[in-house]
Parts: C-alpha cells; sequence; structure tokens
C-alpha cells in the first residue's frame, strides 16, 4: 500500500525550512558548496555539500545561493542548487519513505513572484514532488495562525518583505505587496555604515548578520553597543550603537510606508480593524523594537496594534503544509507545461 507524506516548504533566500504531516521540522541555509579544486573534492568526497555545513567549509568550496530576492536566480547553477536543496531536505525530513509513496508538497514563495519562477520551481522538484502547490509566503504565515479576517501580515526575510491584507476570502493582488527591502539589505547598509566610520575594521557577511541579529534595533532607547571587531588581525572594541539604530531605521521606514499604503487603501469600514490586527513574520520579526516601531508610524492613522510571530522559523511552513492538507484537487499546480498555462496558479 503506498502513503502518501504531505510537506510544507519555506523555501527562503536565506532559510528553507519544512513541516512535515509526520510532524517533522527541519531547517537549512539556502545554500549549496562546490569543491574548489581537486584537493577540496577529495577532502570532502563529495560533489557538493549543503546548507551550514556548506558554510563552515567555505573556504574550500565555491558558494552558491540560489535565491535572489526570494526568487530563483536566472543560472543552471541556482536551478540545480535549489533542486538539490530541496531534495536533500525533503529526503531527510521523510527518510521512511518507499517508492511507491507519494509526496504531495506546498512551497512558500514571494507575494508577487512571477509565473516563470513558479515553473522553474514545479520543473527542479518534478522528479520527486508528485503534487505541489504554490503558496503566497504571506498567505501561508496567515494559514499558519488560523487569521483570515481582516489582518495585514508582514513577513520580513531575507531577500524580500512580503506583506499581505487578509480580508476573509483568498487575497488579490492589491491586497499584497513585496519590498525587496529585507534581511540582506539591512546587512549591506551596516556593513557600509561600519566602514565609513571605521574603514580599516576586518567585516564579513556572516560577521555583520551575526551583529544584526544580536543587537539590531529600532526602539528609542538602546544599551550601548560595543563590538569586537579587528583591524589586521588586532581586535578592538568598537561603539556602534548609532550606526546600528539609524541603519536598523532603514529597513523598517519603507515597511511602514508599505502597511500605511495598505492600511490607507482599504475598505474605510474595516481599517481601524485592521491597524489593529498587524502581524509581523520572518527572521526580520526579530529584530528588537519593531512591532513598537510599526505601532509608532501608525500613530497619524489613528493608531494600530502590532505583535511578533511566536514562530518565526517555521509558521510559513506549517501555514504550507496546512494549505496542502486541506486544499481542494482545483487548487492545485497541473504538472504539465502545456496545462500550466491555464493554470491558477496566481490565486494565493
Ligand atoms: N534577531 C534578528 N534581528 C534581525 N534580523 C534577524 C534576526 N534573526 C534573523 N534575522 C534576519 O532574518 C532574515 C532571514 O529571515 P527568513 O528566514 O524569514 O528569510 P527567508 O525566508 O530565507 O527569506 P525570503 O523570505 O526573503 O526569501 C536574515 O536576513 C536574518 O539575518
Ligand atoms: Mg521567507
Amino acid at each position: 500500500m503506498s502513503n502518501i507524506f504531505y510537506v510544507g516548504i519555506d523555501l527562503g533566500t536565506s532559510r528553507t525550512s519544512v513541516a512535515t504531516s509526520t510532524g517533522k521540522r527541519i531547517t537549512t541555509r539556502t545554500c549549496v558548496g562546490y569543491p574548489k579544486d581537486i584537493i577540496s573534492k577529495k577532502r570532502f568526497g563529495k560533489d557538493y555539500l549543503l546548507g551550514d555545513y556548506a558554510l563552515d567549509n567555505r573556504l574550500g568550496l565555491n558558494i552558491v545561493w540560489p535565491l535572489a530576492e526570494g526568487v530563483i536566480r536566472e543560472s543552471e547553477k541556482s536551478l540545480e542548487a535549489t533542486g538539490l536543496i530541496l531534495r536533500h531536505i525533503i529526503a531527510e525530513a521523510i527518510p521512511d519513505k518507499k517508492e511507491s509513496d507519494k509526496i504531495y508538497a506546498g512551497i512558500g514563495v514571494p507575494a508577487q513572484a512571477s509565473l516563470n519562477n513558479k515553473r522553474a520551481i514545479i520543473d527542479v522538484t518534478t522528479d520527486y514532488i508528485d503534487k505541489i502547490l504554490i503558496v503566497s509566503e504571506p498567505f501561508a504565515v496567515a494559514y499558519s495562525i488560523d487569521r483570515f479576517d481582516e489582518t495585514l501580515i508582514v513577513d520580513i526575510g531575507g531577500g524580500t518583505t512580503d506583506l499581505c491584507r487578509m480580508h476573509g476570502s483568498i487575497p488579490e493582488k492589491e491586497d499584497q505587496i513585496t519590498l525587496k527591502i529585507a534581511g540582506n539589505f539591512l546587512d549591506d547598509v551596516i556593513s557600509k555604515a561600519i566602514l565609513e566610520k571605521f574603514p580599516d575594521v576586518q567585516l564579513t557577511p556572516r560577521i555583520v548578520r551575526r551583529i544584526k541579529e544580536k543587537y539590531g534595533y529600532v526602539s528609542e532607547v538602546s544599551e550601548p553597543v560595543v563590538v569586537t571587531l579587528t583591524q589586521n588581525g588586532i581586535p578592538a572594541e568598537y561603539d556602534i550603537t548609532d550606526i546600528l539604530r539609524e541603519s536598523c531605521l532603514k529597513l523598517t521606514n519603507p515597511i511602514c510606508e508599505a502597511i500605511q499604503k495598505l492600511v490607507g487603501t482599504f475598505d474605510p469600514d474595516f481599517q481601524e480593524k485592521l491597524r489593529n490586527n498587524i502581524i509581523i513574520a520572518g527572521g526580520g520579526s526579530r529584530l528588537k523594537g519593531i512591532d513598537r516601531a510599526v505601532e509608532k508610524s501608525l500613530r497619524d492613522y489613528g493608531g494600530g496594534n502590532a505583535a511578533t510571530v511566536q514562530d518565526a522559523e517555521y509558521c510559513g511552513s506549517i501555514g504550507a503544509l496546512k494549505m496542502c492538507m486541506e486544499m481542494p484537487e482545483e487548487y492545485w499546480e497541473k504538472k504539465s507545461r502545456a496545462t500550466q498555462a491555464e493554470n491558477r496558479s496566481n490565486r494565493f
């Protein structure tokens, strides 16, 4: 007898997370490392390494981050890398899968991902996913917490910030905004700002990300943020309190403007309810003070109420899982290219 396994996948620019109907939760960085030369290939004994394992060994590898701004980059290597990540994470999540078993997957993509990108995902997974549902990331977040009434979801990821207005039915195009301003953008801003003030310090993307995740804030006040950085290998302490706040505001200000836009263009009878039900998700929801910063930005609009999700890491994949366990047949993607043109894939 064959079994059906349901899998919810949040395919993110920086992280990919999976939740399954068997209760498994797995997350990995969305990257693949290919050995640089014959020596590194000999050392690793593999054609590629995945996720954190690849990053821990990055000096011997060419690291490919296949997604940018939430969508698969247009290159053969990126398609291949996306396929490898998804294949391995599903195999790890469903270790007991038999040949005759079926995998039905829901995969989250940015609210405004193109049809081409959705097709690319279907194509790279065709060998190991039997049925696929492509869902908008913020809608998956809403689904995971059962919020279908007037609620504004703000999913701050690595490559994109996705906003989606819920109003009791499937959101339309005008209910969704995708901004290319998210965690990676903030890393760049912080890195440039530190180097402008301290031109000779040594920074890597990992150092900057760690500083941001540990100390980043958009509240009015903060304890002094003093970090140890090196200059020619010599460590010293640097005060980056103001740099960090000013940089983080460059992320939150455009997000607050997008929130105001979605509130301001909503049915006036329900604007108040929307303003008071703002849910912030994604890794960026962990930025200290972000809920209060959003509330403050809505003061001129009559105020508002914002909360961050409990489980920033898995709420997208759990929502995608719930959706694929509940969706009727007509919402699933057709796998053949010919029928895809008529497909209703833009619905979520
Ligand atoms: N405590 C924190 N403070 C600020 N940012 C954080 C914190 N923790 C994680 N992040 C950032 O959140 C981002 C990752 O979020 P998430 O995992 O939701 O992204 P993603 O789903 O991979 O990306 P996308 O949805 O854009 O494709 C990274 O930029 C990460 O540095
Ligand atoms: Mg995401």
